[in-house]
């Protein structure tokens, strides 16, 4: 097998762009991907301070040791959420590539931060486990950048990801989240800026990425994520794109280019407004940490 590029021994093959590579035009490659991407929809400069949320898994570690390489000024940031069987190695694989690559990271404990584990926040604010957490991460995300001066977040939500959620969201017609559903969330009154540098990248290179770059990682995924919908999506759109090669790509950068606006009218009648108890925007009487600390307070009284 011959190298596209170079005419060298090829290691790697990509079905989904039909190429061979060696191990060194691949690394070339993806991050010739990423960078179109960074780009493209303006997410950050080398000027930036960038927020990067690791979560121990191979997407976000490699968006780290991208970021990093490609001389972006970086800090990780992790949950750790204090599941049994999971977070010790999720927080072991996070801390070691940080000391490895000399790289500072912050770690927000989440017995420290609301003093209860998932579990009983999930049951308190009767909705599951990995929506409770993501609400807490975007809460503290945007603390963070407040008091530490960072200028945007970013997560390794990969090209995978973003098209199972399309899928999904269309299949419901949730037309305010279709409105939202963006590589690059800008600044707005007060919440930080995100953005998904790996929107173009799918899964399957990421981890041919990670084994090149020798990125330790923990392979299990959250297990309160198991039985969720947006696996059943992630099969689907992998059976199709393993039929018909680069659908993902099309499906995907065409919504954004023609189809995201049409839905806009929808986002416009979201009205936000400070949390009475934090400031935090919120559509809500008071924002949904406030109101996860508050039910745990009463739940905790109650015992
Ligand atoms: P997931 O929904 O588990 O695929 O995670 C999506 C993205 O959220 C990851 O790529 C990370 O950027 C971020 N993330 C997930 N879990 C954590 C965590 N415990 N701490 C910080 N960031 C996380
Ligand atoms: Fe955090 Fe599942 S509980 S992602
Ligand atoms: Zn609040």
């Amino acid at each position: 097998m011959k190298c596209r590029i170079c005419g060298g021994e090829a290691t790697i093959k990509l079905k989904s762009y039909n190429i061979k590579l060696c191990e060194q035009d691949f690394l070339n490659f993806f991050k010739r991907r990423v960078a179109e991407a960074i780009r493209e929809y303006k997410m950050f400069t080398h000027q930036d301070r960038i927020l990067v949320a690791v979560s121990g898994g191979k997407d976000s570690l490699s968006l780290w040791d991208i970021l990093a390489q490609m001389g972006y000024q970086t800090t990780g940031y992790h949950l750790y959420l204090n599941i049994a069987d999971a977070s010790e190695q999720a927080f072991e694989a996070v801390k070691n590539f940080a000391d490895k690559n000399n790289l500072p990271l912050i770690v927000d404990r989440l017995d420290e931060i609301i003093g209860a584990g998932i579990e009983q926040a999930s049951k308190v604010m009767k909705k599951p486990p990995c929506s409770v957490c993501g609400m807490i991460k975007r809460y503290r995300f945007n603390r963070l950048a407040e008091e530490k001066g960072f200028s945007v977040v970013v997560t390794g939500h990969h090209l995978d990801d973003e098209c199972a959620t399309l899928l999904g969201n269309l299949l419901h017609w949730q037309e305010g989240y279709l409105a939202r559903q963006y590589p690059v969330l800008e600044e707005k009154e007060g919440l930080v800026k995100r953005a998904k540098p790996f929107v173009y990248v799918g899964e399957e290179e990421i981890k041919i990425y990670a084994r090149v770059r020798g990125i330790n990682y923990v392979q299990t995924p959250c297990p309160y994520s198991r039985g969720a919908t947006s696996l059943i999506y992630k099969r689907i759109i992998k059976e199709i794109e393993e039929q018909m090669p680069s659908t993902k790509i099309y499906f995907l950068k065409a919504f954004f280019k023609n189809y995201r606006e049409r839905f806009y009218a929808e986002e416009e009648k979201v009205k936000l407004h400070p949390c009475p108890e934090c400031g935090y925007l919120t559509v809500g009487e008071i924002c949904n940490f406030c109101l996860l600390k508050k039910k745990l307070q009463k739940f905790s009284s109650q015992k």
